[in-house]
């Protein structure tokens, strides 16, 4: 009897023995986050990065059942340009993002950094299964690159986008040694119920010649060359804009590579420019943008994302960012038409702790600092400054007892708002000037009165200073409000 209770203790011991090993292998081995995932010194916390290696422009943007798909101009063998493939991201929010695994490789198994590899482009859902390929209920993605040295082609995906074909009838426009021919953007025009290519190229030898080339095509292989507008290089983008104050009333939008953009007419063969030129961004990172295509109806907003070309990311095992996804709108003011943009508003999904100042008066050399509690190195900052008697005021960014950062600077006489060595010509409005402006520990992005103005940029703040100081001289400034988030990492939600 003794006996066999001590064998049933003995059994018993050893299985609590087993269980408590079992969980400490859980505790140990389960999800517990990597806190040294995407948190090196110039990591952006709430920017696309990819793990490591070069990347340059967004690509192949495109909404499909609940995803935000994301290509990039990608280098797997390394952290400078060359042996360009097209990487890969999704995302349900525009803010967490899933890295995927290479979605396009080079057309051309070559050890030559160039040749037939894949340069940048878009891509759009094949609704209608015009291209053929769709396998059940899910909708074909058909995204359109250039293949260095090798004409415009197709790659398809019946997927989701997980896995790509070529298309088997490549090039659909053949490679032309004069015209240096890439970045094929195609959208589907209503009125002609065709789908329109713009694609950079020369029309000549001659440089002079650079520009924008229109194609239409009904059936997404074959295109037909239609008109050309000059003045303009890589990555174009052609978008249809209501206006947001003469609902009635649609504007074309072309796009240049560094965001700079024509509004005007678009008849489905030739674009009618109604402006002249406007710059998209006074910041020295901003280029390569591209729209998102198939946003549903029932949400309608215009997307755009560029590469934050220039920057520096001193020994980080990445070598680029990308901007964070902001909202276009077309609205008419009293000096005429302009495109605005702001950052999408699901950048809130990040917010962390808040703070917050109303009516607050500032005189120079009396008041204290008002932001002197708010300390970080990834802040989203919304304010409106009533000017009154200033003549200047701003913010200094990541600066420490030591150091005085970063300079974001309104000079009232000049009408400037200056950073990082640059200035946009802003005007107040009703003598308020209103900033929102998004911290990073790579990047600033300011914009200015509702996105009237956009200055984007990267720089590599100082280790460890963290402070923010709110500045104002010459005279008294109202701040009728402002707010500041920390923001969480979108990468390491234990940040
Ligand atoms: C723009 C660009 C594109 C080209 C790609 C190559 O940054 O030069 O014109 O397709 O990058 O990576």
């Amino acid at each position: 009897m003794q006996a066999e209770l001590n064998r049933r203790i003995t059994i018993m011991k050893n299985l609590v023995n087993v269980l408590v090993i079992i969980s400490f292998a859980l505790l140990f081995t389960s999800s517990k986050p990597d806190k040294s995932y995407y948190n090196e010194l110039y990591r952006p916390q709430f920017h696309f990065t990819p793990e490591k290696n070069w990347h340059n422009d967004p690509n192949g943007l495109v909404y499909y059942d609940g995803e935000y798909h994301m290509f990039y101009q990608y280098n797997p063998k390394g952290n400078e340009w060359g042996f360009i493939h097209w990487g890969h991201a999704v995302s349900t929010d525009l803010v967490h993002w899933e890295h995927l695994p290479i979605a396009l490789y080079p057309d051309e198994n070559s050890e030559d950094k160039e040749y037939c590899t894949a340069f940048s482009g878009s891509a759009i859902v094949d609704e209608k299964n015009i291209l053929g390929k769709q396998e059940g209920e899910v909708k074909t993605l058909v995204a359109f690159y250039t293949s260095q040295h090798c004409g415009q082609r197709i790659a398809y995906s019946t997927d989701k986008g997980r896995t790509w074909e070529k298309f088997e009838g490549n090039p659909i426009i053949p490679y032309d040694k004069t015209d240096d021919a890439r970045d094929p953007k195609v959208v589907w025009h209503d009125p002609s119920q065709s789908y329109v290519m713009v694609l950079y190229r020369k029309t000549s030898e001659d440089d002079k010649s650079k520009g924008i080339s229109f194609y239409t095509s009904k059936n997404l292989t074959n295109w037909e060359y239609k008109s050309h507008v000059y003045g303009f290089y890589e990555c174009p983008d052609l978008i249809p804009m209501q206006v947001t104050n003469r609902p009635e009333e649609i504007k074309w939008v072309l796009f240049d590579g560094d965001g700079s953009y024509l509004i005007g007419n678009f008849d489905g063969e030739k674009f009618t420019p109604e402006t002249a030129k406007m710059p998209g961004d006074f910041g020295k990172n901003y280029y390569a943008t591209q729209s998102w295509s198939n946003i549903p109806q029932e949400d309608g907003r215009i997307l755009q994302i560029a590469w934050m070309r220039g920057g520096s990311f001193p020994d980080m095992p990445f070598n680029g960012q990308m901007t964070f996804p902001a909202e276009l709108t077309l609205t008419k003011f009293n000096f005429g038409y302009k495109v605005t943009r702001k950052p999408v508003e699901e950048i809130a999904l990040l917010h962390d702790k808040h703070y917050s100042w109303e009516n607050e008066k500032l005189i120079p050399g009396i008041n204290q600092n008002i932001v002197k509690k708010v300390k970080g190195d990834c802040l989203h900052i919304t304010g409106e400054f009533d000017l009154k008697s200033c003549s200047n005021f701003g913010f200094y960014i990541r600066n420490s007892k030591k150091e005085t950062g970063t300079e974001l600077m309104y000079d009232v006489r000049r009408g400037t708002l200056s950073i990082l060595g640059v200035s946009a010509p802003v005007a107040p409005v009703n003598n308020k000037i209103s900033l929102e402006i998004l911290i990073d520990r790579a990047s600033i992005e300011v914009y200015v009165n509702g996105g009237q103005t956009v200055i984007s940029n990267c720089f590599t703040p100082d280790e460890g200073a963290e402070n923010l100081t709110l500045f104002c001289s010459g005279g008294e400034i109202i701040v009728d409000k402002l707010d500041i988030y920390k923001m969480n990492s979108a990468w390491n939600s234990d940040k």
